[in-house]
């Protein structure tokens, strides 16, 4: 069985190692790939637009591709491969506006009675101007429509800040067209949580809960990133807390992607924050989160491989997981989520014991280097999230870098 993930991160080299631990025989492509995956698979080249890579996958006789990264879904590789008849995991190009338009999903959270905090559209800057001038205001969170690489979000506290903020997303197009509409969205404080499922078409079968770490600094200061840790399964997800959200979320999700003819087989996350007591939906992704990922796959007792068959059946799918607690740990390039430097010789490798993920290092010469600000996942597994993040933390010390930076309160 042949089968092509898309994307370069450490989710993938994840999925690629969890699918090779589960079953030996297959073989794995990438595009494009990182350095951890051109071990486990084969990167590769040239695949400059979706419409390539279907080519490539039709000529390869692939059998199933899964998409890792949103960047592929909202080029609408999902619609090209199944003109193809091919395999894809991942939504259509129409349901992954779901998380490609954030506009387009709250309307869709509003329309099924979908709880999330209390938001503004608006279309110009100066209706959005007058919206702060004409009242106190509280903290919000002002959010592009478009994805803007994850960074279109900016908290502001009071009405210099909001109209900083304005200006910059608005007139100065510091995040592009994706800040031609925004939406002004309640802040709400609270415990934020990642919850990643797959939905078969018919069901959404929830994933163990997870938390993300999105801040660069601890105790969530500074600038937003990828995410530079996570732990599973998320403390603050308890079982109350799960019968909120299944009734006030996931199922009334479920209801408008059926009406809304909104169906896939695909990854769901659903961004997640728990504010006094009830449980509201931030956003959804339409794949499954970086670096939730690193820490999932290695409590996930069943095959991977099964799953996604089962999804492209509609059979009824249940996931077995290990009750034991995981920490990633993310090692980045100091610098980042802005300007800095790559090439940097990474030593240890050879030591650390599994799992641990590449998310941006490639080898060169037999020699292990940076290739991006994101650069290793390291992950500690245990009873408890004590051992879970001493087992990580212990690993991290095996490996150096010039500049390496990490977060130190992952799963504290
Ligand atoms: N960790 C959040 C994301 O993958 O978008």
């Amino acid at each position: 069985m042949k089968i092509l993930i898309l994307g370069s991160g450490g989710r993938e080299h994840a999925m690629g190692k969890k699918l090779l631990e589960d079953n030996h025989s297959i073989q794995l492509y990438f595009y494009p790939g990182n350095g951890g995956t051109s071990i486990i698979g084969k990167n590769l080249e040239n695949h400059n637009t979706a419409l390539d890579l279907g080519f490539f996958a039709k000529k390869n006789a692939i059998d199933i591709t899964i998409v890792g990264s949103e960047i592929f879904l909202l080029e609408g590789v999902v619609d090209i491969f199944q003109n193809f008849g091919l395999k894809i995991v991942g939504p259509h190009y129409s349901a992954a506006q779901l998380e490609g338009d954030r506009i387009f999903a709250k309307s869709f959270m509003k329309k099924y009675g979908i709880r999330t905090p209390k938001y503004e559209i608006f279309y110009c800057y100066e209706k959005a101007l007058n919206f702060f001038l004409k009242k106190d205001m509280n903290s919000v969170a002002i959010k592009t429509n478009g994805i803007a690489a994850g960074k279109g979000v900016i908290l502001v506290h009071d009405k210099n800040e909001a109209i900083k903020a304005l200006k910059n997303i608005m007139i100065k197009k510091k995040f592009g067209k994706s800040g031609n509409q925004i939406i002004i969205e309640e802040f709400l404080q609270g415990k934020e949580v990642s919850i990643i499922s797959i939905f078969n078409g018919k069901n959404i079968i929830p994933f163990l809960s997870a938390k993300d770490y999105k801040k660069i600094i601890e105790n969530e200061k500074g600038l937003n990133t990828g995410g530079m840790g996570s732990i599973v399964p998320n403390p603050y997800m308890t079982d109350s807390i799960w019968i909120d959200f299944k009734k006030n979320i996931l199922e009334p999700t479920l209801e408008g992607l059926l009406m809304e003819k909104l169906t896939f087989f695909g990854f769901l996350y659903f961004g997640l924050m728990i504010s006094h007591n009830k449980v509201y939906l931030l956003e959804y992704n339409t794949r499954i989160g970086d670096p939730e990922a690193q820490t999932l796959f290695p409590l996930m007792k069943s095959n991977f491989l099964k799953i996604i068959q089962s999804s492209f059946i509609h059979k009824k799918i249940s996931i077995d997981w290990k009750k034991l607690c995981s920490c990633c740990v993310v090692l980045s390039s100091k610098g980042y989520p802005e300007k800095y430097e790559i090439g940097k010789i990474i030593t240890g490798l050879n030591f650390l014991k599994e799992p641990f993920y590449i998310a941006g290092a490639k080898k060169e010469q037999k020699k292990w280097i940076t290739s991006s600000g994101r650069v290793l996942n390291i992950v500690g597994i245990g009873n408890s999230f004590q051992e879970a993040r001493k087992n990580a933390y212990d690993q991290v010390q095996k490996i150096k870098f010039e500049n390496m930076y990490f977060r130190k309160d992952i799963g504290l």
